[in-house]
Formats: C-alpha cells, sequence, structure tokens
C-alpha cells in the first residue's frame, strides 16, 4: 500500500505519462487509484477518451487533498498522484508531503538537470513532515541506443538524488498510447520494449 507522486519542476518532462502507465501497470496486480493534481487535467483527459472498462480510474484533485489521498490509500491501496509542473504549486507540497516515493522524470540535458535544483529543496522541506519519503529520478526521453553524454553524466553527479539505472527511452508509442486512451501495455508488439521498460523502472521502485 503505497502513495506516489510524480513530481518536478519542468513542464513536459514525463509525469503524466509515466504516472499513466505506471498506475496502469500497479492495477492489475492490485487496486490503484490515480489522482490528476494538475488544473490541465491531461490524465483526466485521457481518462475520459478510454473505452476500455478496466481502464484505471483517475480522480480530479480535491481541495482537500491530503483527505482525497487518505481516503483513497483506504479503498484502492495504490494512489498516484500526477503532480503540475510547478515545485511551488499547493498540490505538490501536499503530494510530498502524503507520498511514501516521488518520482521526478527528468529530460537527459544539462538544463533539466540543472533545473532538478527546485525540487531538491522542495524534498528537503518535505522530508521535514514527511521523514520516510523516498525520492527517485528518472530519465526519460533519452534516445535509445545512445550512451548519455558527458555532461549529463557529470551533471547528475551534481544532484544529490538518487537517479533510477532504468532510463525511459524515447518512443512514438508513449505519445500514441496516450492519445488512443491507453497504456503502452496495451499496445500489443508495438508497446513490447516499453513495456520492458517500465517494468524494469517498477522493480527499482518495490526496491526503495
Ligand atoms: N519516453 C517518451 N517518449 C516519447 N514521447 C514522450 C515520452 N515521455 C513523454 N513523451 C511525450 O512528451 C510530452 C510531454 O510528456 P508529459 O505530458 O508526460 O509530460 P508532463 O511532465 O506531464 O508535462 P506537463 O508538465 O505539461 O504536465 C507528451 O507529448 C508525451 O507524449
Ligand atoms: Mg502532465
Amino acid at each position: 500500500m503505497s502513495v506516489f507522486a510524480i513530481a518536478g519542476n519542468k513542464g513536459g518532462a514525463g509525469k503524466t505519462t509515466l504516472s499513466i502507465n505506471l498506475a496502469s501497470r500497479f492495477n492489475r496486480d492490485s487496486p490503484t487509484a490515480l489522482v490528476d493534481a494538475d488544473p490541465q487535467g491531461s490524465s483526466l483527459q485521457w481518462r475520459a477518451i478510454s473505452t476500455n472498462d478496466d481502464t484505471i480510474p483517475v480522480f480530479r484533485a480535491e481541495n482537500d487533498l491530503h483527505q482525497q489521498i487518505d481516503n483513497l490509500q483506504r479503498t484502492f491501496g495504490h494512489v498516484f498522484i500526477d503532480c503540475p509542473p510547478s515545485v511551488h504549486a499547493p498540490q505538490t507540497d501536499v503530494a510530498l508531503k502524503s507520498c511514501h516515493i516521488v518520482l521526478i522524470p527528468v529530460q537527459p540535458s544539462p538544463m533539466d538537470l540543472w533545473a532538478t535544483v527546485h525540487i531538491e529543496r522542495a524534498i528537503e522541506g518535505s522530508l521535514e513532515v514527511n521523514p520516510s519519503l523516498k525520492p527517485m529520478m528518472v530519465i526519460n526521453q533519452a534516445e535509445a541506443r545512445t550512451t548519455m553524454s558527458k555532461l549529463v553524466r557529470e551533471a547528475l553527479q551534481q544532484i544529490d538524488l538518487l537517479v533510477a539505472d532504468t532510463a525511459i527511452t524515447r518512443r512514438a508509442v508513449y505519445r500514441h498510447s496516450i492519445l488512443h486512451g491507453k497504456n503502452v501495455f496495451e499496445m500489443g508488439s508495438l508497446g513490447r520494449i516499453a513495456s520492458e521498460e517500465m517494468e524494469q523502472l517498477i522493480k527499482e521502485i518495490k526496491l526503495l
């Protein structure tokens, strides 16, 4: 029974993509809910176009997000929170203070990695009230078949946050699946490699 926040301070890093795919995979094994805490409402839109009855339930964040997370955890067991792209947003603050694990997707560019200093500070603040919070950065949109540049590796070393060994590669199936209200596990052979990397990431998450 865990609460996972997917957060960060950069738009377009992959929070919604990770939230949808990870939460959907967890939901296959045990009841899981997804909370869309981003006013942009991307996860809610994705749920609205899904035609599969088994698709994970997605809830709009309520004013009392802390209480909502608590209630959902009692009903579903696992709860994922898709956060807005700012650590200063009140939803991110509540999510960081209420979750067990926070995943921070970042693109493998030095600018994106340097921007993680904001989330690092927000996590430090949250640890004071949520001392068991476990953060992990996840490299997303890595170029397939290229090794990460020397610059990115150097930037990573300056960041005081655990980085998942599994990097999520840039693949069209991540976009296409969302467009069809699906997750990568529902995309057959097109989603095979993406599904495998998600499974690999989940293994790491479970070891945290
Ligand atoms: N691994 C990937 N491969 C290919 N496309 C990706 C990948 N991850 C995310 N994308 C695409 O990049 C865009 C941004 O991703 P996403 O919406 O998940 O980011 P976000 O952090 O939730 O953005 P926002 O901050 O606006 O909420 C989307 O078009 C998404 O389909
Ligand atoms: Mg999003």
